[in-house]
């Protein structure tokens, strides 16, 4: 009973921590796609901001709506909004050979929440009331929820003899790292593998920059033409598969639980993480993009162009 009951507050402090650590992460995706939004179309950046902004008064957002209103969807668990938890991850399962048992398949997933989202937002008949709400929502957990699919941990889990209900993503699975909020895997990789830092919103002036900079450098160093091939893949069932080779092959590679992270690991993980960024915020500019081309009407446009 003891032992359960660590267990349970173990478990309980490795989500809550990994909660929004990757909100670094994820303002810098939705900061790669704004940049780019505004490049390619700056009236329908506009309108899904407008969109977005009409929820703002439920948020901690203030000067940045669009971009911090990536992490809304985390902020929302801390106040214990938890309906939408499951559309966060998929849970494809990393199994390891001494692993014996059974793998329960989870019904509601990230996948299957982007889609979700996408069909809210490609419903363009009038509405039979004001749906104001539904696209705000939408919108932004659209923006999460295309961040956490480039995390390689929000697509797998381990199973094996050590973790026969799975590693939540490798929130159980301990590392011996030097940072001591990064010591299970999830947190490592949800902090970027230790780049970026912390950054919470609402963002201050500085933060805004910092933010700008990370996501210039990243598109600097993964510019859209060097990605092309993956950015044209629209299917979110590919981007997780992606992912979930990136867990096998990068993340979990042969690493084993407790062990030391090497100098070459973080080398290796980060590289991987920046490209999944870079990725991660062109396919979102697109996604949205492509969204709003279908949404707002030219009459639409016209309208909001004469009131503003
Ligand atoms: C996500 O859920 C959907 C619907 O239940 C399922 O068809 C799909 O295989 C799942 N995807 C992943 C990556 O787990
Ligand atoms: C819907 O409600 C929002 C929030 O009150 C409001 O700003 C918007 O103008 C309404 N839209 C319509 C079409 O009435
Ligand atoms: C929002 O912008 C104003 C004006 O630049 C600034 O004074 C304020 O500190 C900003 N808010 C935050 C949370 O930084
Ligand atoms: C932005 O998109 C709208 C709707 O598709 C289109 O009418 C407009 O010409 C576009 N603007 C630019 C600058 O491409």
């Amino acid at each position: 009973m003891k032992g359960a009951i660590f267990t349970l507050i173990l478990v309980l402090a490795c989500i809550s921590s990994s909660y929004a650590f990757w909100s670094t992460g994820h303002m810098i995706i939705s900061r790669i796609a704004y940049e780019q939004l505004k490049e390619k179309n700056e009236t329908l950046y506009n309108l899904i901001e407008e969109d977005i902004k009409l929820l703002q008064e439920f948020s901690v957002e203030v000067n940045h709506s669009f971009v911090e209103a990536a992490i809304w969807a985390d902020d929302n668990k801390e106040i214990a909004f938890n309906q939408f938890t499951e559309w966060h991850y998929a849970n494809t399962p990393v199994i390891l050979p001494d692993f014996e048992g059974e793998i329960l398949s989870q019904p509601q997933n990230v996948t299957w929440g982007i889609n979700e989202m996408v069909k809210t937002l490609s419903y363009t008949k009038t509405p039979k009331f004001n749906n104001s709400l539904a696209l705000s929502f939408s919108w932004r957990y659209l923006l999460h929820l295309i961040g956490d699919i480039h995390q390689p941990l929000h697509a797998s889990t381990m199973f094996s003899a050590q973790f026969p209900d799975g590693d939540m993503g490798g929130n159980l699975f301990m590392i011996d790292y030097e940072a001591e909020d990064m010591n299970n895997l999830h947190s490592l990789w949800d902090a970027s593998v230790d780049q970026y830092g912390s950054i919470w919103a609402p963002l201050s002036d500085d933060e805004w920059t910092s933010i700008g900079e990370f996501a210039d450098s990243i598109m600097k160093m993964y510019p859209r033409e060097s990605v092309q091939a993956r950015v044209d893949i629209t299917d979110p069932r590919v981007w997780a598969k992606e992912s979930f080779n990136l867990a096998k092959e990068v993340v979990y590679s042969d690493l084993k639980s407790g062990d030391k992270i090497t100098p070459e690991y973080l080398k290796i993980g980060r590289k991987a993480v920046n490209e999944q960024l870079a990725v991660g915020g062109y396919r979102l500019a697109d996604a949205l993009l492509n969204l709003a081309q279908k949404r707002y009407s030219e009459s639409i446009i016209k309208q909001k162009l004469q009131s503003s």
